[in-house]
Parts: structure tokens; C-alpha cells; sequence
């Protein structure tokens, strides 16, 4: 199950850390492939959605999970789109339902251990960049670097708002506020895979600091031998 030979860089945190912009433009500088986790949990809320299915219909969600066929590729600039079948479905998982949903199916145990499989498939050579919240210390325990990214409550919702006005949606700071620590509250406290960094996890609060001196920090803490290798 686990190759070691293929190094992998994770990137774990809450919502709204900055982690997809970093996963996405590091995984350009090292030329490696890309998962967004938190896309495919996603998805999987979504085809729920639609065939309207239940959370609680646990049987179906996993049945869902042995066929969902997920790509995410990565334009030039880092930015990763979630196709499903091929169909292009990022701005239908972007929304905030989507994402409360997303959260909700994430705290089914049997759920989370039938997606490991499908997270599982993206790690392939020349290395993997794998962002979500529990790449370091469920999904791939032996990635040879881990940080853990976080940054204010406040910070994360206005850069939400910052994100929904550049897409033209309209946007409420306290609501996105009450909503971030929600969604932060449960993914810690769930039984399962609950949002904690792992033992071994650097820690870097991106507030106030650029997306480029984040991608700089979390360079700087890998091996060299792991970077100039590829
Ligand atoms: O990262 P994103 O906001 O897209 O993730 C949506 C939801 O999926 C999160 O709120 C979290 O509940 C869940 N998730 C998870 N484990 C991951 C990635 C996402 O539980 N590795």
C-alpha cells in the first residue's frame, strides 16, 4: 500500500488555511501530481445530492465511493479543477452547501476508510502533494514532510468572502464566520480522523503572510535531495 520510494508532501489544516493555493502552486514548482482531498469528499456529497441519497444511508454512499471516477488536473497557474466521468463539476462543489455536506459525509467512519482507496490512487511518482486534513496522519502516515497550515478564524472567513465576491457571489462575513467554526468544530471533534496535525507536523500560521512566502516556508522544509532528485 505504501511507497515509499514516492515521496509525499502533506498539507493538512482547517477550511480557509490557504491550503489548495499552496498544494496547487507547490505542486507546480515540483512538477508532482495533486489531491485534493476535501474535493473528493465533495463529489461524493454531490452524487449523493443528486441520486438523493441520504447521510444516513451509509450502504449507498460506499457503494458510490467503488465507482466515483474523480480527476483533478492542474492548470498552469496551480489552479486545480474537479472533474467527475470527465465532467467538469468544480463550481457545483465549491459552494458552501456542498461543503456542509461534504463535512457531514466526513464524519462517517466506514465512509472515510472506503475513500482511502480512491485518495490512495493519486500517489503515484515522480511525488504527490496531497492537502486535506488528515494526509499526515491517516491517509499517508509516512509522507516525508508534513505541515499542518492555519491561520485566525477571522482570517479564514474574510479571505471565504474575498474568494465568493471574486466569483461574483455575494457573501456574508459573520455568517461565513459562524459557518467556518462550525465546520471546524465538527472536523476536530468527530471521532474518526479528527482534525489534529500530527505528531511529527511543522506549523505555519499563513495569517498575514503571502501565498508566496508560505509556498517559500514549506519549500524550505523539504529534504533537498527529495527536490533536486526529480
Ligand atoms: O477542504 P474542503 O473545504 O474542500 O473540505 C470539505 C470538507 O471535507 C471539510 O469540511 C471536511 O469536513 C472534509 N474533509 C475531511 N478530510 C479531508 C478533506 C476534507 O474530512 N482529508
Amino acid at each position: 500500500m505504501s511507497k515509499p520510494e514516492v515521496p509525499v508532501l502533506a498539507l493538512d489544516g482547517p477550511s480557509g488555511a490557504g491550503k489548495g493555493t499552496v498544494a496547487g502552486l507547490l505542486s507546480k514548482r515540483l512538477n508532482w501530481h495533486l489531491l485534493d482531498s476535501g474535493a473528493i469528499y465533495r463529489v461524493l456529497a454531490l452524487i449523493a445530492e443528486r441520486a438523493a441519497i441520504a447521510m444516513g444511508d451509509v450502504a449507498s454512499l460506499i457503494d458510490i465511493t467503488r465507482s466515483m471516477a474523480v480527476t483533478l488536473p492542474v492548470d498552469a497557474q496551480g489552479r486545480s479543477r474537479v472533474l467527475l466521468d470527465g465532467v467538469d463539476v468544480t463550481a457545483s462543489i465549491r459552494s458552501e452547501a456542498c461543503g456542509e455536506r461534504a463535512s457531514e459525509v466526513a464524519a462517517l467512519p466506514t465512509v472515510r476508510r472506503a475513500l482511502l482507496r480512491c485518495q490512495r490512487e493519486f500517489h503515484k511518482p515522480p511525488g504527490l502533494v496531497a492537502d486535506g486534513r488528515d494526509m499526515g496522519t491517516v491517509v499517508f502516515p509516512d509522507a516525508i514532510v508534513k505541515i499542518y497550515l492555519t491561520a485566525s478564524a477571522q482570517e479564514r472567513a474574510y479571505r471565504r468572502y474575498k474568494q465568493l465576491m471574486e466569483q461574483g457571489i455575494s457573501g456574508n462575513l459573520t455568517a461565513l464566520l459562524q459557518d467556518i467554526n462550525a465546520r471546524d468544530g465538527r472536523d476536530r471533534t468527530r471521532a474518526v480522523s479528527p482534525l489534529i496535525p500530527a505528531t511529527d507536523a511543522i506549523i505555519v500560521d499563513t495569517t498575514g503572510k503571502s501565498v508566496e512566502a508560505v509556498v517559500d516556508l514549506v519549500l524550505s522544509q523539504m529534504p533537498r535531495h527529495v527536490i533536486f532528485s526529480h
